[in-house]
């Protein structure tokens, strides 16, 4: 049977840039992959284009989401499918609380389960979401006036990405991909973060964790390891291939 995320021979522009050459990957439900690689070398890009950020052009390739080919559907078909992207850099958002900004995402979400013939019509009630995000932001340890502060806005980086892992954690999505997750967090928030993403992950989700660093795959023990060089994967192992990359850098796996 086919892989839950079936990425084949994945070509991206964006503009006349060629970023992506030729990509292949599979990631299944209950399995982590980390995916390492040199500044530069395509590892945003691949998790934008997995999205379906418009910016992204998908020039070639395949990209399979239980079953489904998505090249062509937007953003938002994408998440109800199950897809979901904890962000590099995640935007501001000012005017939207944060409450307001999840609670509309969760009942987006369930409206497209609900296609999917799981019920699911009204959305969320209030006092769900309310508990949800309670349970959410106490897992986080995020101090709860978050919630009513506009999203992003004037958040420090820890933070944001702890924003982005909360989001994670109410939507369920089944396949996520996060885009250095632990960038810009001190060692206490990083602990916070690896171990609220822990708790998510499970039979019902594959991961697949964009990281320069092995010390947050100390925590999210990867199964597999891919170093993408230059719009390719250049190499792929177990977790062992991220410790040796700590220790030898990317000069061997270039050649
Ligand atoms: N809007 C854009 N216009 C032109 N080039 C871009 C644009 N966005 C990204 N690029 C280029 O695409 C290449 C790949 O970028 P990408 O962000 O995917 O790298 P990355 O592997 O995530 O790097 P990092 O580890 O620094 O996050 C880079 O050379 C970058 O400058
Ligand atoms: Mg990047």
């Amino acid at each position: 049977m086919d892989a839950d995320l079936v990425i084949r021979n994945l070509h991206v522009s964006i503009g006349e840039k060629v970023i992506l050459k030729g990509l292949n990957l599979e990631v299944n439900r209950g399995e982590v992959h980390a995916v390492m690689g040199p500044n530069g070398s395509g590892k945003s890009t691949l998790a934008n284009a997995l999205m379906g950020n418009p910016a992204y052009q998908v020039t070639e390739g395949e990209i399979w989401l239980k079953g489904q080919n998505v090249v062509g559907l937007a953003a938002d078909q994408r998440a109800r499918l199950g897809l979901f992207l904890a962000f590099q850099y995640p935007s501001a958002i000012p005017g939207v609380s944060v409450a307001n900004f999840l609670r509309t995402a969760l009942n987006a979400r369930a409206a497209g389960q609900g296609e999917a013939g799981n019920g699911g019509r009204g959305g969320i009630s209030m006092r769900d979401f309310r508990q949800q995000l309670k349970e959410g932001m106490e897992m986080l340890r995020m101090d709860p006036g978050v919630a009513s502060r506009y999203v992003n806005d004037g958040f420090s980086g820890g933070e944001k990405k702890r924003l982005e892992i909360l989001q994670m954690a109410l939507l369920k999505p089944e396949i996520a991909l996060l885009d250095e997750p632990d960038s810009g967090l001190d060692i206490d928030a990083l602990r916070i973060v690896a171990e609220g993403v822990n708790r998510l992950v499970g039979p019902t989700l594959g991961l697949l964790v964009i990281t320069h660093y092995q010390r947050i795959l100390d925590y999210i023990k990867p199964g597999f390891v891919h170093i993408l060089v230059d719009g390719r994967i250049a190499l792929s192992g177990g977790p062992e291939l991220a410790l040796e990359l700590e220790e030898k850098g990317y000069d061997w796996v270039r050649e």
